[in-house]
């Protein structure tokens, strides 16, 4: 087992190891605390029951409960959160009580920010089930939900006050899934550490190693800029036209990590980016699309205030600029990248 501590205010540490959850009263504080735990009906039938099991039995603990959701990225909406304060005012959760999550990213967010609203803010502790989660969305302390069109525009800057990574959890994890959270991995890679390009490319991949080189990426970044003011956007790569191409297909095409992922290869398509995002069946384009109907999306994302875009591009593997782009200059990338896009994947069918 390995930690890895955020330097924040407070700080917090993220475990990484194989076979945690049977530990878990090592890593987390419930001594005199009710514990609410917040899953999913995808996760609750496999991991629900082992990990209150071991709750249950830690000496101190004041009450257990727990709350599963109806799974799926459709559902990261307010009456999910509403279902959770329901559930943490059933079991009178107050100001040192604590909520655990036990899922995917999903979960994670939407159980942090119930955590950082419900008393004015109760401790949250992420025990996150997928690659994505436990690479990305589960360190960092972004926290919300969707609302009407807009993806994560309710939402509060709200850190964890631990992370448990339980990597056997990878082992029911089906295959599209552990692609999904390696597009993450391949995305810090890229930004910021091109030795772990080598662990990706493995026959063998060591997941307890590409988490934690992953993990101190973004952990490192984050660490010096919480808020994202600056550095913290450069996590943000294939990000902007990843979530206008998400969004373009209502979220039914592709997850989250083939989108960014033909969006990382749109703004900087390297040999190397192609080869490992290929290698893990990670789409590098997207035949059909007319990324010019992805404008407006671009330029509704919460990111670009203000008509200027932030555009992350990586002119060569292990390191990463931001560009600021106006609506103009936009619309020309955007047209370039679309006769690009059109020309590779064979012409609009
Ligand atoms: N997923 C990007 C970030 O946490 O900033």
């Amino acid at each position: 087992m390995e930690t890895i501590r955020v330097a924040l205010e407070p700080a917090y540490s993220i475990h990484v190891g194989r076979g945690l959850l049977a530990d878990i009263g090592k890593f987390i504080n419930v001594e005199s605390r009710r514990v609410l735990v917040v899953t999913d009906s995808n996760v609750a039938p496999l991991h629900l029951r082992a990990l209150l099991s071991r709750l249950i039995v830690l000496p101190g603990i004041r009450s257990l409960g727990s709350i599963t959701l109806k799974a799926g990225e459709s559902r990261k909406r307010l009456p999910a959160i509403q279902k959770i304060y329901t559930a943490a005012d059933r079991q009178t959760l107050g100001r040192g009580d604590l909520l655990i999550a036990l899922g995917g990213g999903v979960i994670g967010d939407m159980t942090a920010f119930a955590a950082a609203t419900w008393c004015r803010g109760i401790g949250c502790v992420q025990v996150p089930t997928t690659l994505l989660s436990m690479v990305d969305s589960s360190v960092g302390g972004k926290t919300g939900v969707d609302f009407k069109d807009r993806k994560n525009s309710v939402g509060a800057f709200y850190q964890p006050e631990a992370v448990v990574i339980d990597v056997d959890f990878l082992n029911t994890l089906p295959s599209r899934q552990l692609s999904n959270g390696m597009a993450e991995v391949i995305k810090h890679a890229a930004i910021k550490d091109v030795g772990l390009f080598g662990l990706v490319m493995a026959e063998e991949p060591d997941f307890v190693n590409i988490i934690l080189r992953s993990l101190r990426v973004k952990a490192e970044v984050v660490e010096r800029d919480p808020k994202e003011k600056g550095e913290r956007a450069l996590l943000n790569f294939g990000h902007t036209f990843g979530h206008a191409i998400e969004a373009h297909y209502h979220y039914r095409k592709y997850l989250h990590g083939e989108a960014i992922s033909i969006g990382m290869m749109l703004v900087s398509p390297s040999p190397e980016l192609r080869q490992a995002l290929e290698l893990w069946n990670l789409p590098t384009q997207a035949p059909g699309l007319k990324l010019d109907t992805l404008t407006d999306l671009v330029f509704k994302d919460k990111k670009n205030s203000r008509g200027v875009l932030r555009l992350i591009r990586v002119p060569e593997v292990g390191r990463a600029v931001i560009e600021e782009l106006d609506e103009a200059a936009v619309r020309g990338l955007v047209a370039k990248l679309s006769a690009d896009n059109e020309a590779a994947s064979g012409g609009t069918p």
